[in-house]
């Protein structure tokens, strides 16, 4: 039997106060509506419809999920105005699964329990009770058995007391929702066409209506407003701290810690606070990681340890580190660092595009750029890879063992033998044999009796 999934994601989110459509706001680096897609998907829909209006054409470029369409819903008539854009999109058979595209921590779990209570032949309502169930859709009971789903605007105060709310996530048969949704009126007090009154028609018309709790309530909270945006973004990160914790990372404060991608952990792993992880981040056994640094897309191998404030951004090609690297603190590593095993990288050190071999050191205030460098290589303070001529890119190759002095430029493309140096100071821009000592500089003069000028007296 077909599952398919409708998403409402049309509304225009005044209370954020933003330019932004307000799915497309992110919580852990992912926008809300991908993070309802990618639940969508874990259920294997055949089918996800996401309704669009407010800034459709940015939405729509903005996400991505197997077997995703698009319908747009302009205007914006209400809830049940929305899923009836989606009606003709919608398999005949089968079960539709209603989301909300500004609900992102709701879980599969919670929505495979919903389905289970739907069977295909009832409407399941994902409920929850809140203590405060001001503005919500209320559950209404008859001798235990929902009889509807009110608005708060249309509730009367006897209804206004119930704490049983809609969470707005339902499950039901398809072909009874398509029917429902034809009969939809907006005869109500905001002239909307309201999802919520296909409740009592499935009630009229014999069909059961179940109510299924949600098992927390962190995965029915909507986004409306900057503040609940920062309250979900809390509450997930102290979930995935505590889940890092309970598989053994040792974390200097929970509370001080953002992942927003996928963080994997090896045994006995550090992190002090303030750091940030985004995209694939693979940390090996023993690794260590400083106060504040931002680490994404990289693996770094086991017993390495990154000072505090260092900056690494794999962006596409990624940045890989060897076991028992020493990098920061404030160093840079850019896409493309590949570092060996033992490396060192000290303060003010930028490496982009470079492979350097174990061992290597670059310990202060350098710059290595499209360059290959060998094992045990000293690069000296100040000293620069000029791999840019203006149009295009040249690599520098550093055999091992090489010592390049301090504050050099060696202007690509440009090769070091093995085991040469580099005296400081140097612009070399031809090959350096192996073995040699090359040295480009002017020859220093001392001028004896030599007068610093003096001011002149007017
Ligand atoms: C809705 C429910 C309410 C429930 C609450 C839970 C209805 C009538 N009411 O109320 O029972 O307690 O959610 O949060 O369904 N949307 C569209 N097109 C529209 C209108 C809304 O796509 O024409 C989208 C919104 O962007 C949003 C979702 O549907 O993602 C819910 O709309 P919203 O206006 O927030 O519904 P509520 O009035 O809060
Ligand atoms: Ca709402």
């Amino acid at each position: 039997m077909a599952l398919d999934i409708v998403i409402m994601a049309a509304g225009k989110g005044t209370r954020m106060k933003s330019a932004l459509p307000k799915v497309l706001h992110r919580l852990a680096g992912r926008s809300l509506l991908q993070h309802v897609l990618d639940t969508g998907a874990e259920l294997g829909a055949d089918r996800i419809v996401a309704v669009t209006g407010h800034g459709a054409a940015l939405v729509e470029a903005a996400v991505a999920a197997p077997n995703l369409h698009f319908v747009r819903q302009e205007p914006q008539l209400g809830t049940g105005h929305a899923v009836q854009q989606a009606a003709p999109l919608l398999h005949d058979e089968g079960t539709t699964l209603i989301l909300n595209g500004d609900v992102p921590l709701i879980r599969a779990a919670t929505l495979r329990a919903l389905l289970a209570a739907c069977g295909g032949e009832r409407l399941a309502l994902l409920t929850v009770v809140l203590p405060d169930p001001h503005g919500y859709g209320r559950i209404v009971r008859e001798a235990g058995a929902v009889r509807g789903i009110v608005e708060h605007k249309d509730a009367d105060p006897e209804q206004h007391a119930i704490d049983e709310v809609y969470t707005g996530v339902m499950a039901a048969p398809t072909r009874l929702l398509k029917r429902w949704l034809a009969a939809l009126t907006n005869d109500n007090a905001q002239g909307e066409y309201y999802l919520t009154d296909v409740v009592a028609l499935a009630v009229a018309g014999g069909v059961p209506v179940v109510a299924a709790p949600a098992p927390t309530e962190t995965e029915v909270l909507g986004v409306n407003s900057p503040v609940q945006l920062a309250d979900l973004e809390r509450r997930y990160q102290g979930a995935r701290a505590l889940a890092l914790m309970e598989s053994g990372v040792r974390l200097a404060d929970p509370a001080r810690l953002d992942v927003r991608g996928e963080l994997t952990c090896g045994g006995d792993v550090e992190i002090d606070v303030g750091c940030v992880f985004e995209g694939r981040v693979v940390l090996g056994d023993d690794v260590r990681i400083g106060a504040h640094c931002w680490i994404r897309n990289a693996t770094i191998g086991a017993g390495t340890a990154i000072l505090p404030y260092t900056h690494m951004d794999g962006e596409a090609s990624g940045i890989e580190i060897g076991a028992g690297a020493q990098i920061g603190p404030y160093a840079r590593l850019r896409p493309g660092a590949r570092l060996g095993d033992e490396v060192h990288i000290g303060n003010f050190v930028e490496v982009k595009n470079s492979t350097l071999g174990r061992g290597a050191k670059a310990n202060h205030l350098a710059y290595l750029g499209d360059a290959t460098v060998g094992a045990r290589v000293n690069y000296g303070a100040g000293s620069i890879t000029a791999n840019y001529d203006g149009a295009n890119k040249h690599r520098t190759v550093i055999g091992d063992d090489v010592h390049v002095g301090s504050n050099c430029v060696l202007v690509a493309p440009m090769t070091v033998g093995a085991g040469a140096t580099i005296g400081a100071g140097s612009t070399v821009a031809k090959e350096a044999p192996a073995g040699q000592l090359t040295v480009v500089r002017a020859p220093q003069v001392s001028l004896p009796g030599w007068k610093r000028p003096v001011k002149q007296k007017k």
